[in-house]
């Protein structure tokens, strides 16, 4: 078969780890006989340099031409200025928004061999598979108003956190939906002691779960989430949540495997139905890494990973998202390490080389 990608490289390190991205499924390609037309389009800081903006209107055109988006990473101390007029990061917001990716996936497997590599006690970390369905398109992010403005009396500023009960309920269905797959746990976390908001959250949730029953939910505040996610993480299975509470969880819960070059992501506009095609946009949860850019030494499992999600979710391909997901395993089973996962002096490889490594498995 015959699929168009976009491919969104960005900033920073975002294009090392994309390229490393497509030459896997550029490998899976070859093995299974499917044909990839990529084609790159700038976003994020980069694009402001050129066109004076992040998201340039032709890349968000070859973005809906294209079956699917292989997203890198955007930002850095360049366009970091607060009072900049455009940002890198209107570049990512931007094309969520755009596609309506409102359902943002982010699996969280503790592997074996990686235990090591986190803080954490490797009895706590035992077991820990979860899902974070991250909602995308709402809340704090985009609700209007958003602002700044000069009184009398000084400066103001004002973000809306709003939410509709459909802009609940489509994200609380995608979290149910990959339960049913997975242990049959939700676990909705909100702020419903406080936050209005979270009130309607937890009614729409609750209301989401009757059409589920054969899935378990429970409600979780959010700082009683952000607790349990390091005292207790095997019990949860899928957590979902709002935009900025998951933004915030999800580098919280990248701990748990070490490192955050390890972690994929998926944003979809809902689980497509068995063997359908669905848009998506698939990114390593990771930034921009302005420290190490340009050294060929970032992790690219996380981008490679995301690459396997693509193949699970937009383009329907399953098994070869599976085989690459097996081939990331055993590289780290059989002890190759990027520096960010190394222990101190251990031999560490390269973007490059540890990409290399995934595609002779495959
Ligand atoms: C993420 C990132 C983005 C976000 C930034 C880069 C805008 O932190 O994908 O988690 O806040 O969504
Ligand atoms: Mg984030």
């Amino acid at each position: 078969m015959e699929f168009k990608i976009a491919v969104l490289g960005g900033d920073g390190i975002g294009p090392e780890v994309t390229a490393e991205a497509v030459r896997v499924l550029e490998a899976i390609g070859r093995k299974r006989g499917h044909t990839f037309q990529f084609s790159e389009a700038p976003v994020g800081g980069n694009a402001i340099d050129r066109y004076g903006m992040a998201l340039p209107q032709e890349t968000v055109r070859l973005a809906k031409q294209s079956d699917a988006v292989l997203f890198g990473a955007v930002g850095g101390p360049k366009w970091d200025d607060p009072r900049a007029k455009v940002r890198p990061e209107d570049g990512i917001l931007g094309i969520r928004k755009a596609l309506g990716l409102f359902a943002n996936l982010r699996p969280v497997k503790v592997s074996p061999q990686l235990m090591e590599a986190s803080p954490l006690k490797p009895s706590l970390l035992q077991g820990v598979d979860i899902v974070v369905v991250r909602e995308l398109t709402g809340g704090l992010y985009f609700a209007k108003p958003k602002k700044r403005w000069e009184t009398a009396r000084g400066r103001r500023a004002v973000d809306t956190l709003r939410y509709t009960e459909q802009e609940v309920r489509r994200v609380m269905r995608v979290g149910f939906t990959l339960a049913q797959g997975r242990k049959n746990r939700v676990t909705s976390v909100d702020k419903a002691n406080v936050l209005e908001s979270s009130r309607l959250w937890r009614e729409v949730a609750m209301e989401t779960a009757k059409e589920f029953p054969g899935v378990v939910m429970d409600n979780m505040l959010v700082d009683t989430a952000a607790m349990q996610l390091v005292r207790s993480p095997a019990r949860f299975d899928v957590i979902v949540t709002e935009n900025m509470f998951g933004d915030i969880l999800t580098d919280e819960a990248a701990v748990l495997v070490g490192s955050m070059g390890m972690l994929p992501s998926a944003s979809l506009a809902g689980i497509p139905q068995a063997g359908q095609r669905a848009m998506g946009l698939y990114e390593p949860i990771h930034g921009t890494a302005p420290d190490i850019a340009g050294k060929g030494i970032a992790n690219p499992l996380g981008a490679i990973l995301s690459a396997a999600l693509l193949l699970r979710y937009s383009l329907s391909l399953e098994a070869e998202a599976r085989t690459i997901e097996l081939a990331v395993d055993k590289v780290l089973a059989d002890g190759y390490r990027s520096p960010d996962i190394a222990r101190p002096g251990e031999r560490t490889l390269q973007t490059r080389e540890m990409a290399d490594l995934v595609i002779g498995l495959l």
